[in-house]
């Protein structure tokens, strides 16, 4: 009988095909939403944000510094979903979470001497 057994080769494959495709599911079950339209998060970043967040996050202003932040992605990421009355306004109707995912990841890349880069 034909069956894979008898062919260790094509089994390989198939265990390696297995392999490939279960991580990126894996890495999708993460999001809520499928990924949106590329944010310049920069770029929204210093119009939106940057009223109140001075340098890019990177200096205390009317607003917290955030980079170097000791809170955790959750806590950013619900402040900038969901905001906090009398300071901080919350941004769920203006972007997607994976939008806000990615702006938690600029906020964390934040260094005092470089240009703030695109997560
Ligand atoms: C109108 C002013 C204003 C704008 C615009 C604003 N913020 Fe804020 N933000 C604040 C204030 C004030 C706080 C502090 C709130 C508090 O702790 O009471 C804050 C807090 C935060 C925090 C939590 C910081 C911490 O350590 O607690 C994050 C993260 C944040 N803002 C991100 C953003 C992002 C990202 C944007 C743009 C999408 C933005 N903010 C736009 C005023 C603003």
């Amino acid at each position: 009988m034909r069956t894979t057994e008898s062919f260790p080769q094509i089994r390989r494959l198939l265990i390696g095909a297995v392999l490939a495709l279960g991580l990126p599911c894996t890495a999708l079950a993460d999001e809520q939403k499928p990924p949106a339209k590329p944010l310049d998060v920069k770029k929204s970043f210093s119009t939106i944000c940057g009223y109140c967040h001075g340098d890019y996050g990177r200096k205390a202003s009317k607003a917290p510094q955030l980079m170097n932040s000791e809170r955790t992605d959750e806590y950013l990421f619900n402040i900038i979903k969901n905001g906090k009355p009398g300071g901080m306004a919350a941004f769920s109707s203006a972007f997607s979470d994976d939008q806000i995912h990615q702006i938690v990841k600029f906020i964390r890349k934040l260094k005092p001497d470089e240009e703030p880069q695109n997560p």
